[in-house]
């Protein structure tokens, strides 16, 4: 079982993640109430332990790579922030709590979203970052991450993700969709603790295509749990998806066939990992079990 690794990284994670957040009692003490809101407790931290754990199979010190674990957490919670606004899918709640922009408003939460974005950077070039694994690593880190999160990856997912509300798409369309709504970031952790770690091209590449394919898994049974779950389980509402009409695996070919794609993808992802041999068993099984998830 993947539990008592998992604890430690996320235990690792939470400290770290507090560390950074800005002194409360500032003139700004309404954004960082919201950012801290958002960012602490009630995620599963699975990019950040991806990228941990990357970089240890690859030979590097997790803990070294810790920032850079935080900064994509932060990226990844801002993406949460802002994919709940009215907006976006209008969704009230998240990780079991009212969704930040109840709690703090609409413009509140757009600016918390926004400097959470930009904490991220902020953090990988420090001078603390920086001076762990030098100046290229942290500067490719930097880059790895930017691409994946921007226009071409998650943002550009997002955009396909609204504008597709409301009519058919192809599963071709779906697909890509996905990919970058989900995949990419997670593409980026995992590429991350690669290039941070110093493992070579032919790791990073295999690290990506695992990510791809784990990533759409991630995003199918994140579907599924949509229309089967329950809200006290996912810490989020259920049925949104149908709702807002949205395009999912789930809509385009029913529960039993976009499981299966989910498990197809997963063991398509698992068999990537046999390129950093012996080492891979706890990343294996955390994909296993991440597609057996229930929240
Ligand atoms: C939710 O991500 C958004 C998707 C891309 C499916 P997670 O399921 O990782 O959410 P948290 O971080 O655990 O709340
Ligand atoms: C979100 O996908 C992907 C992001 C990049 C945030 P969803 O809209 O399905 O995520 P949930 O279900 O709200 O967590
Ligand atoms: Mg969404
Ligand atoms: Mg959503
Ligand atoms: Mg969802």
């Amino acid at each position: 079982m993947t539990g008592e690794r998992l604890k430690q990284y996320q235990t690792m994670l939470e400290k770290k993640l507090e560390s950074y957040l800005p002194e409360e009692g500032t003139q700004q003490a309404d954004v960082a109430e919201a950012m801290r809101y958002s960012l602490l407790e009630g995620g599963k931290r699975i990019r950040p332990v991806l990228l941990m754990e990357f970089c240890r199979v690859c030979g590097g010190d997790p803990e070294k790579v810790l920032p850079f674990a935080c900064a994509v957490e932060m990226i990844h919670t801002y993406s949460l922030i802002h994919d709940d606004l009215p907006c976006m899918d209008d969704d009230s709640m998240r990780r079991g709590r009212p969704s930040n922009h109840i709690m703090f408003g609409e413009a509140s939460a757009l600016l918390a979203g926004d400097a959470l974005l930009t904490m991220a950077f902020e953090i990988m070039s420090s001078k603390e970052a920086v001076e762990a694994v030098g100046a290229e690593r942290a500067v490719r880190a930097s880059h790895i991450l930017a691409v994946r999160a921007g226009a071409s990856g998650m943002i550009g997912g997002q955009q396909i993700d609204l504008m597709s509300e409301g009519r058919g798409i192809s599963l071709d369309t779906l697909r890509t969709m996905d990919e970058k709504k989900t995949s990419a970031l997670i593409s980026a952790a995992c590429r991350m603790g690669c290039a941070l770690a110093g493992a070579g091209e032919e790791k990073e590449e295999a690290a990506g295509r695992y990510a791809w394919s784990m990533g759409l898994a991630f995003q199918i049974v994140d579907d599924i749990l949509d229309a089967t779950g329950t809200q006290e389980e996912l810490g989020k509402p259920v049925h949104s998806d149908a709702e807002r009409d949205k395009n999912t695996y789930v809509s385009f070919m029913g529960l039993t066939e976009a499981s299966e794609e989910a498990q197809r993808l997963t063991q398509e992802a698992v068999k990537q990992l046999d390129a950093f041999g012996e080492e891979a068993a706890f990343l294996k099984e955390l994909t296993n079990e991440l597609c057996s998830r229930r929240k």
